[in-house]
């Protein structure tokens, strides 16, 4: 596709994991180094991570939910990185694809990760506050959570701390899911 902002970037295009009849979907940022190389989103740390945060909450991440990115090829860095988060233009371009990924998995709950991922389906940001809340949107129940890779670099468990915060989340989320799963 030639007005993809990111056409020449990486080696593969990155789309999903997971299992496409999931009724549990979630929205990262983009393809890191090793998920450029794998072709698979989430399989780098941040992924090994969220695994865990989803086993956490008893959801298996290749049977209970679908994985993609708010932009599917690595975005290049500048200046040495090899990597960088994507931009707007980016972010804008793959928007209609994450959209449509959305409307046909058809998921009952859909986790934001991160600012990315907000910007790319809410259309807005500001992490801290959005987190932990739900938005109804076309029939669906989407919340914004942190990102794996902000746990990583906050490892406190202490009251308050992301990662206590990321486990209030996930019990929400699972509360809320038997509770579709119930009724759907
Ligand atoms: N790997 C991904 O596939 N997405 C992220 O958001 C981070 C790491």
């Amino acid at each position: 596709m030639t007005d993809d902002p990111l056409a020449d970037a990486g080696t593969n295009i990155v789309v999903s994991r997971g299992n496409p009849r999931a009724r549990l979907l979630i929205v990262g940022e983009a393809p890191g180094p090793q998920e450029n190389i794998k072709g698979k989103p989430f399989v780098g740390p941040a992924g090994q991570l969220l695994d865990k945060i989803l086993q956490a909450a008893e959801f298996d991440s290749e049977n209970d939910a679908y994985i993609i990115n708010s932009v599917f090829r690595l975005p290049p860095g500048a200046n040495g990185a090899n990597f960088r988060k994507p931009n707007d233009k980016e972010i804008a371009f793959y928007r209609p694809f994450v959209f449509e990924i959305i409307r046909l998995v058809n998921p009952l709950i859909v986790l934001l990760t991160g600012n990315v991922a907000c910007q790319s389906v809410l259309q807005k940001t500001g992490i801290t506050s959005l987190r932990g809340k739900w938005i109804e949107s076309d029939g669906r129940r989407l919340m914004p959570i942190f990102h794996p890779s902000y746990l990583l670099r906050n490892q406190s468990r202490a009251p308050g701390s992301p990662k206590s915060l990321m486990w209030d989340d996930m019990r929400e989320v699972r509360r809320q899911y038997d509770a579709l799963i119930k009724s759907a």
